[in-house]
């Protein structure tokens, strides 16, 4: 059902002057082509963005362009940026700021999985290892990245060497946001500070290396030295971002806990399981089943609303699946409506958190997610899955 545009218009001059034309007739086609005449080619090319207009509502974003390499070399010359934790954005912050040239320790638990990883990954224990204590007493700016978990687990300990001068940062605001559960009071002498990534730590690392920058939120939770904001949006930056949206550390926090309880993760793993029991249920082939649930979904249509958006979707999709997408799309959201705003009401109560801290301070948590995980990972759709990624197109 699905007709890519795009592969016609790559074809033969003929079919290519055939696609042009009905792009011509087709406003929605029309607008994202010449959008994408009119995109940036890097994020370097376009300076000072700082306000933005979205759908009429303006928005601060600042952009790395205005941080170029030397200038964040001279505003952190006399910074020691001692990042706690090596997990995945640990792994990902703590070496853009190293290639970066800037002065990064990291502070790990000596001998545990990070103090491995870090060591592979050319960090010299005594010279920009250390363990944790000794990493924040080195440090000016202290980058908590330990697990959300963890930070509260930590913080009784940690929290007396955060001294009067040192800078805090969090990669996300669940820790100070949810102090009442997490018990993480940060200090009210010291500016806090926030940049969160929207992405995992790999992918602030790939995109790095790459020449392009991850797009991040930043926050400032105390301002003590009237320099907070300008010191997170330098930091997001140094770390690998290229856009850097103005939040809150309460809406970044309320907004990434409920997305990925939502349409990025569970939301979205609920509607393929409900989508693809029915069709089983109704007879369908496991094959097929998968095929217009999941198949279809993420190499086709999903991939074309992240480049080109909803509309551009429907317009390049055929005229019966348009109309009946079109027809039932508002019975899902009326129906799906209540269900976000029950899981918003439990972010914001502060349920979640308390769950994710139940659940991850766990001694055997990692155990307990391997059992969760393999449920899935039996379920027949992912199984069928398994097979279905083999026959794609690129393997044959
Ligand atoms: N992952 C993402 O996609 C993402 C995206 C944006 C923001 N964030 C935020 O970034 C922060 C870091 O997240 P992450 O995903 O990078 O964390 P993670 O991968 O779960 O990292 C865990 C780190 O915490 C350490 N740790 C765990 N328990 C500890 C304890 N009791 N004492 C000392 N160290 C302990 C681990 O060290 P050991 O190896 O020694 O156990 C490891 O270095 C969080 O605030 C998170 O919300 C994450």
């Amino acid at each position: 059902m699905y007709r890519s545009t795009a592969v016609n218009l790559a074809r033969t001059s003929k079919q290519s002057a055939r696609a042009l034309s009905s792009i011509a007739k087709r406003p929605a086609l029309r607008a994202a082509l010449n959008n994408l005449n009119t995109l940036p080619k890097t994020t370097q090319s376009v300076r000072g963005l700082k306000k933005i207009n979205f759908a009429g509502v303006e928005e601060v974003v600042h952009e790395r362009a205005d941080w170029p390499r030397e200038k964040l070399l001279e505003y952190f010359k006399n910074d020691t940026m001692a990042l706690i934790g090596y997990g995945s954005q640990g792994y990902g912050q703590g070496l853009n700021l190293r290639d970066n040239g800037l002065n990064v320790i990291i502070g790990v638990r000596e001998g545990g999985a990070s103090w491995k990883a870090a060591i592979e990954d050319g960090w010299v224990p005594g010279e920009n290892l250390f363990p944790i204590k000794e990493a924040i007493a080195k440090g000016t700016i202290i980058m908590n990245l330990l697990s959300d978990a963890a930070q509260s687990a930590t913080w009784p300990e940690l929290k007396p060497l955060i001294t009067e001068g040192k800078t805090l940062y969090f990669s996300h605001g669940f820790s100070p946001v949810f102090k009442e559960l997490t018990k993480v009071d940060p200090p009210t002498n010291v500016d806090v500070i926030l940049a969160a990534p929207k992405g995992s730590g790999r992918t602030v690392r790939s995109l790095f290396k790459e020449g392009r920058g991850i797009n991040s939120s930043y926050a400032v939770w105390n301002d003590v030295t009237g320099k907070a904001e300008e010191r997170a949006i330098a930091l997001a930056v140094a770390i690998g971002s290229g856009y850097i949206y103005q939040t809150t550390f309460e809406k970044e926090v309320y907004s990434d806990l409920y997305g990925e309880r939502g349409c990025l993760m569970g939301g979205i793993h609920g509607m393929f399981l409900a989508q693809y029991e029915v069709l089983r249920e109704n007879g369908h082939s496991p094959s097929e089943a998968f095929n217009e649930t999941v198949e279809e979904a993420t190499q086709s249509l999903y991939p074309l609303i992240g480049k080109y958006g909803m509309d551009y979707m429907y317009d390049a999709c055929s005229t019966t699946a348009r109309r009946g997408a079109l027809d039932w799309y508002p019975v899902f959201k009326d129906n799906l409506k209540p269900v976000f705003q029950k899981l918003y009401a439990s972010v914001r109560d502060g349920s979640e958190t308390q769950r994710s801290l139940d659940f991850n301070s766990q001694p055997n948590y990692r155990e307990e997610l391997e059992k969760e995980l393999e449920i899935i990972r039996n379920m027949e759709i992912w199984r069928v899955g398994k097979e279905v990624r083999k026959l794609r197109p690129e393997n044959n």
